[in-house]
């Protein structure tokens, strides 16, 4: 999947635990234990969770699982998905980045419903992409959602991914687009990557 060794995870100052970016309006950052009652104040949300998984609201203690498993992926694969807050208030307005999906790198995005349609999982879906094409230099990334969700499939159009194919992942159908490495063209819109 990477073509380069992604950064190191266990050498002290390099950590994955100290990394950050920072977009035109969000804060994207390490998750931590405390996060647990944020995230699961999103994920018992039916609107959130409609197009996720079995569309069913989450109940803490998978939350917690989910929160622990999120940690351990950025220090299995170097890389993961951060907890987004809004630069200005602090608050947390919902989490997303790359993950493992089977090997390949996988964009996802989840906000609160207060903040649809601002444009916040675009602007978290193109650092989320500089960061894996230029940090891990990935060859390529993924991104699925289930067919009916179009504002979703709106946003990978927006981050210019192209329809690959329908495909099956965890007995779920998903449309899958992605973009290379070439294709993907970083704007200048403020990313400034701190670790
Ligand atoms: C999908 C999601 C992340 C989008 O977040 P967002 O911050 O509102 O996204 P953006 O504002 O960056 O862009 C959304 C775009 O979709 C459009 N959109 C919204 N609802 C839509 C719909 N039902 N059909 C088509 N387009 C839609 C918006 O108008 C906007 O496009 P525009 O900028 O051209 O106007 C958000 O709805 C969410 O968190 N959903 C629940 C979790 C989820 O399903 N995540 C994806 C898993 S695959």
């Amino acid at each position: 999947m990477s073509e380069k060794k992604p950064p190191a995870v266990t050498d002290g100052a390099s950590t994955v635990d100290s990394l950050s970016i920072e977009t035109a309006r969000l804060r994207l950052r390490m998750f931590r234990p405390e996060d647990l009652d944020d995230l699961a104040g999103l994920f018992a949300d039916p609107d959130v969770v409609r197009y996720v998984g079995d569309g069913k609201p989450v109940d803490r203690e998978e939350t917690d699982r989910a929160l622990t498993s999120i940690i351990q992926h950025w220090h299995r694969h170097g890389f993961g998905r951060w907890a987004v807050e809004d630069k200005r208030t602090h608050e947390f307005v919902g989490f997303g980045g790359l993950r493992s999906l089977f090997g390949l790198p996988e964009v996802v995005y989840h906000f609160a419903t207060a903040h649809w349609g601002k444009g916040f999982a675009t602007e978290l879906g193109r650092a989320s992409l500089r960061y894996g094409f230029e940090a891990h230099r990935f060859a390529r990334i993924v991104a699925i959602a289930k067919p009916e969700n179009a504002a979703s499939i709106h946003v990978m159009e927006k981050l210019g991914l192209r329809y690959e194919m329908l495909a099956n992942y965890y007995g779920m159908d998903v449309v899958q687009y992605a973009i290379t490495r070439e294709d993907f063209r970083p704007d200048d819109s403020v990313y400034v990557l701190r670790s």
